[in-house]
């Protein structure tokens, strides 16, 4: 019988990853079934464990039961921790969970590896301080940039977010109007604003020239973010399609330890045949 995974959130019919995790396991040629569960808000850990139960290895979450997964794992990574938030979960050896986040190595690996950016001494403005923004924190603070500064909405909340990253790497919190005079090579949207085709409220001038925006979001049309981007002088400005895809090259990963090569599965998705 083949291996049983899944992704388990509310919605789900538009979710992407079992399309992802199809072409996964066809080109590693692991012996795999990836469902999609629509999830029950008021039986999470009913469902996850009648899944196990049913002979399940492992889940992807996703919104809106990331917390939840957290709470439930039995043990979880450090990235997990900070994140505050689990989209990966793997059931080990024992029946235990254990609870990763693959959310913020996605959103680096898409930048550096596919794209080339170099985090060495860059300067980055992170916009927003919920759990998108939470999500990638560690990894982003641990890829080598020179300067986080996160900017949001409601400033406090900023700050707070950044005192959880300050042992791992050096973050400030700050409103959005506090960005004056600021310069940055690299703002990545980490806001819901663009659900609204809105763009959060920044300087005109926080992009150097030649800068690159990334928004979490993406889309079948460029995103407002992306849009503000290169009116703004962007050299790239790129869409979160490679972090779903790398989010969930790094679950497979965990669960499988084979690394499938992403680059066709984004081509894919960009470009359905
Ligand atoms: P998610 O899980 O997608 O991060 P969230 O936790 O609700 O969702 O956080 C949404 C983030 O987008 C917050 O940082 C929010 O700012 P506030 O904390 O001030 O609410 C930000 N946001 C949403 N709409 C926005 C807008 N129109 N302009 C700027 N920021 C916005």
């Amino acid at each position: 019988m083949s291996d049983r995974y899944a992704v388990i959130g509310n919605p789900i019919a538009h979710s992407k990853s079992p399309a992802i995790h199809a072409a996964f396991a066809r080109q590693t040629r692991q012996d795999l079934i990836y469902d999609r569960i629509l999830g029950d808000p008021a039986d999470f850990a009913g469902e996850v464990s009648r899944f196990m139960a049913a002979g399940g290895l492992g889940l992807n979450v996703t919104v809106p039961f990331k917390e939840q997964a957290w709470a439930l794992a039995n043990e979880r990574s450090s990235r997990a921790e900070l994140a505050g938030a689990v989209n990966t979960l793997i059931r080990l050896a024992d029946g235990r969970l254990r609870g990763d986040n693959t959310d913020g190595v996605g959103l680096v690996r898409d930048l550096a590896d596919n794209h080339g950016f170099d985090f060495e001494d860059a300067r980055v403005l992170l916009l927003g301080a919920g759990g998108a923004a939470r999500g990638v924190l560690r990894p982003l603070l641990e890829a080598g940039l020179k300067r986080l500064v996160i900017a949001n909405r409601t400033a406090i909340k900023a700050q707070e977010l950044a005192a959880l990253g300050v042992t791992c790497g050096p973050v400030n919190g700050c409103g959005l109007n506090e960005l004056a005079g600021e310069r940055f090579d690299l703002i990545i949207n980490a806001t819901s604003a663009g659900l609204a085709d809105a763009v959060p409220p920044i300087p005109d001038d926080c992009l150097i020239a030649g800068g690159w925006i990334y928004d979490m979001l993406y889309g079948d049309a460029p995103t407002a973010f992306q849009r503000w981007g290169l009116d703004h002088g962007a050299a790239q400005a790129l869409d979160g399609l490679g972090m779903l895809v790398e989010q969930a090259a790094e679950s497979f990963h965990l669960w499988r330890d084979v690394r499938p090569d992403t680059a066709p599965v984004i081509a894919l998705l960009r470009h359905p045949r």
